[in-house]
């Protein structure tokens, strides 16, 4: 087994924006993980479980990512994605639809770092500023009113900055390791848009050059969606994002009952043992576990290139670690302005792989550009 991407993987890594990579992780880590998932006594968190951090320390997917992307924190957590199986169901998801009514198996295609509250089950009443108003006070917090102390019932800051410019939390790579056959769509994949990454990483682009302002209540992403069906939906990604990534599929989108068009996602599939690396832009969603023999099982890791912020260590689970994990503010030396930073790696999304650099160089010009100032 390579223990770093061949060249022809790393051009699909950067035109499709992921990449599977079969058998990262042996037999025998896999039988080890999927034990310790079986053995967990009720309500217990299995985050820390080394058994599972293990899939991505003691396996080759630490040699392959320290190769393509750079020096990273071990992972000392793992996002534990089990989902168990179950059919359409009524309930309101996080874009204020029904469940059974969002196409692709249930999709949540959103961009990664955003602020989420748990969703209205009756629809929200109100005018759009007190129905935002009920929104952003339902979080751990309660009503503080509108700033970057606010967090979300995922621990997500509504904003990173304390000026409120940056709505996006970052890091640099998804590692997903699979713990159960998922060759058969409608598994509860993870599932992307291959080639999303360039469009949303263009549109953070232009809200940056626009006013500075960069995801949701930034240029052209309003944070909610009145019109949902239960009256504030999360805007997850904004409509030129949506009409982009619609555009990048030949076959026509499936839609919601309003009629509203959604992107077809591209389902990652994977057998026990496989990995899927993605950049941080990819847009991405889990899907309904209708299929599935089992519960779907993916070991999710959340990884930032060590030199973002050298002295900082990432755990592997938190999306937005300029910022603690329940939105804390963390301290930082004078001249280090962390949310430039990550504003810039937004902007510049393959400046954090390391071992990219001559694929990106090569390939980039064989693109069209991204470009966002004619559609708003
Ligand atoms: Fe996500």
């Amino acid at each position: 087994m390579a223990a770093a991407l061949s060249h022809e993987q790393k051009v699909r890594l950067f035109h499709d924006g992921y990449i599977v990579i079969k058998n990262a992780v042996s037999q025998h880590l896999v039988d080890r993980a999927r034990a310790r998932i079986k053995a967990a006594k009720r309500g217990e968190s299995l985050a820390p479980a080394v058994e599972l951090t293990d899939l991505v320390n003691d396996s080759n997917v630490t040699p392959i990512l320290t190769d393509a992307m750079g020096a990273f924190d071990p992972p000392s957590l793992v996002h534990v994605g089990v989902t168990k199986q179950s059919g359409p169901r009524d309930h309101f998801t996080p874009l204020g639809y029904r469940d059974r009514d969002l196409p692709y198996f249930g999709h949540g295609m959103h961009a990664e770092g955003l602020f989420t509250t748990t969703p209205p089950q009756e629809t929200l009443t109100g005018s759009p500023a007190e129905r935002y108003a009920k929104m952003i006070g339902s979080g751990p917090r309660g009503d503080i009113g509108r700033s970057a102390d606010v967090i979300g019932t995922n621990t997500y800051p509504l904003f990173q900055d304390p000026d409120m410019t940056l709505a996006v939390g970052s890091f640099t790579a998804f590692v997903i390791v699979c713990l159960n056959d998922q060759m058969i769509e409608g598994c509860g994949q993870t599932a992307v848009v291959p080639g999303g990454h360039r469009v949303l990483e263009g549109f953070y682009r232009w809200q940056d050059e626009q006013n500075g302002n960069v995801g949701p209540e930034g240029p052209g992403w309003p944070r909610f969606d009145y019109t949902a069906p239960n009256g504030a939906g999360h805007i997850y990604l904004p409509d030129a994002v949506q009409e982009k990534l619609i555009a990048l599929d030949p076959n026509p989108p499936e839609t919601t009952p309003d009629g509203k068009p959604w992107p077809r996602p591209t389902q990652i599939l994977m057998e026990p043992g496989d990995a899927a690396i993605t950049i941080f832009q990819m847009p991405h969603t889990g899907t309904r576990n209708e299929f599935g023999t089992e519960s779907r099982k993916n070991m999710i890791f959340r990884i930032r290139n060590k030199k973002r912020q050298p002295d900082k260590v990432v755990t592997g689970v938190s999306d937005h670690p300029d910022r603690g994990m329940m939105g804390e503010w963390l301290d930082y030396e004078n001249g280090n302005e962390p949310f430039v930073r990550s504003k810039h790696a937004l902007t510049h999304m393959w400046e954090e792989w390391d071992g990219m650099q001559d694929i990106v160089a090569a390939e980039t010009p064989k693109l069209e550009p991204i470009r966002f100032g004619d559609v708003l």
